[in-house]
């Protein structure tokens, strides 16, 4: 449900920057022996500083400033505390709040947003120390809402887009193939509909690894049968919160708060300018969404009338997210290596350049029970209505009378249609043998005309001879009485 009858909305008075931290991974084994270490993360002063120069020259740097920076000795828990706690309270509040990992691929991402799990079963997975966001969110929103005794019920959903096309990974169904249909929402201008789209309920936070592990499956299948499926796709987990309020005079209200947790494509092959890299391009190497999202960024950082939301399946989706309500976070990840650097560069200026994003976030509306019942009318006559239609299009229910008079009239337009073919064959026949005579009368016309052409020729040559002779005849015979005279 997204769009909310009015009970009393809130909203903040001025718009909110997009809020951008920056998270620096420690150096992988193969960087550790061919490469050096160019970043330097200054947590305290929220400052990150890449050395520029090359392997001898330490003056040469670059600084960038953000909301916060984790240097490579950050724990996952610490960016869970200083990123998504503040984030949690705000959705329990009913806001709507995103947040995005950007960055090159193999830089810490997946390993941010869903982490992973130590080894050898050490820990149970709500104490395992490299769990990340996703399970930590789900754990902690159990926890606060039982704590304070509010009655609740949390839905998520799990869409990736890889190559423009949308697939559920938590779709009961085992296919990973299916692809979903993305709609505009008819009741909101700002969103859309992604039909099909699996919502699980999470009835207690014992489920919730199950339904992680679930999605995880299927991404594994996707993997094997999709190109770089891991790096390419963009992953859009959502979790929904329904809280009950009651209101001093009594009435109950329900309130709702909706999280989006989303793990980006690796951003490599995006130039320094937001823009698709020149070689990526020949290579017909293009993220759509990735490319869209860089141009509504740089739309609405440079405040232009159009934002190209519509251009991508991704900035359809988190439209919300990029200049609207939402409350937006971005994670943007890097490596330490020497090896990196252009990549790294390019990752920080684009991160720079989102914190000019102003959005305005607002407080979802709350709910009345009889709201409520009035959505979800409306929503079950949608669904009737959807039903109706696929009815038409997949059979058609008829009673048995009606089926009988139709089978009849069937049988007898069959009936007719044998008896007009064999006619139509005899005649088709007659046609034939009619238009075999006309071709030969038509022959011999032909060759009787060439004759008539020849004889009038040579008839015309005779009577000419005949002329001459005439005339000669007529000068002897001149000739002759001349002479005998
Ligand atoms: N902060 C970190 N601490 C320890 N290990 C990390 C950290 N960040 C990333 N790693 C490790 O680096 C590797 C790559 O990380 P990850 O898979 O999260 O990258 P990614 O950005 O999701 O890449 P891709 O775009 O290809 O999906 C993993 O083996 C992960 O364990
Ligand atoms: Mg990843």
């Amino acid at each position: 449900m997204t769009s909310h009858n009015l009970s009393g909305i809130k909203r903040d008075e001025k718009g909110r920057n997009i809020q951008v931290v920056v998270r620096c991974r420690p150096f992988n084994t193969v960087e550790r022996k061919s490469s050096y270490g160019i970043i330097d993360c200054d947590t305290n002063r929220k400052e990150v500083l890449v050395r520029t120069g090359g392997v001898n020259d330490k003056s040469s740097r670059k600084a960038y400033t953000f909301d916060m920076v984790f240097g490579p000795a950050a724990k996952q828990i610490d960016v869970y505390r200083s990123v998504v706690c503040p984030i949690l309270d705000e959705v329990i509040m009913g806001y709507n709040c995103t947040v995005f990992a950007y960055g090159q691929t193999g830089t810490g991402k997946t390993f941010t947003m869903e982490g992973e799990r130590s080894p050898n079963e050490q820990f149970t997975w709500e104490e395992d120390p490299l769990a990340g966001i996703i399970p930590r969110t789900l754990h902690q929103i159990f926890e606060k809402l039982s704590e304070n005794g509010t009655e609740f019920s949390v839905k998520v959903s799990l869409l990736e887009i890889y190559n423009e096309e949308l697939f559920d990974l938590l779709s009961p169904t085992e296919d990973v193939n299916e692809r979903l249909q993305l709609f505009d929402d008819p009741r909101n201008k700002r969103g859309v509909v992604v039909k099909g789209l699996e919502e699980v309920t999470v009835h207690n936070k014992d489920e919730v690894y199950q339904i992680l592990e679930r999605g995880s499956a299927k991404r594994r299948t996707a993997s094997t049968l999709m190109n770089a499926y891991s790096s390419r796709s963009h992953s859009v987990f959502s979790v929904t919160i329904h809280m009950k309020e009651i209101t001093l005079d009594g009435e109950e209200l329900v309130k709702i708060g909706k999280l989006n947790l989303v793990d980006l494509a690796g951003s490599e092959n995006i130039g320094r300018s937001g823009a698709v890299d020149k070689r990526a391009r020949e290579a017909g190497n293009i993220n759509q969404s990735l490319l869209t999202l860089g141009r509504v960024i740089t739309a609405l950082v440079e405040k232009r009338p159009h934002v190209p939301y519509r251009e991508s399946k991704l900035t359809r989706i988190l439209q919300d997210s990029l200049g609207g309500r939402t409350k937006t976070s971005i994670i943007a990840t890097v490596s330490p290596s020497s090896s990196n650097l252009e990549e790294t560069l390019s990752t920080l200026e684009y991160a720079s350049r989102a914190k000019n994003i102003m959005n305005k976030p607002e407080v979802n509306q709350k709910l009345t029970k009889r709201t409520l019942i009035k959505e979800y009318t409306e929503e079950i006559e949608r669904l009737k209505r959807d039903l109706a239609a696929t009815r038409d299009k997949n059979g058609v229910y008829l009673s048995t009378e009606n089926y009988e008079s139709m089978m009849s009239q069937i049988t007898a337009h069959e009936e007719n249609v044998s008896e007009y073919t064999d006619k139509i064959a005899v005649m088709e026949e007659e046609l034939k043998k009619v238009t075999e005579l006309f071709v030969d009368s038509k022959t011999k016309l032909e060759q009787c005309t060439v004759d008539l052409d020849e004889k009038q020729q040579r008839l015309q040559e005779t009577s000419q001879n005949l002329q001459q002779t005439k005339e000669k005849l007529d000068q002897e015979v001149f000739v002759s009485l001349e002479l005998t005279t």
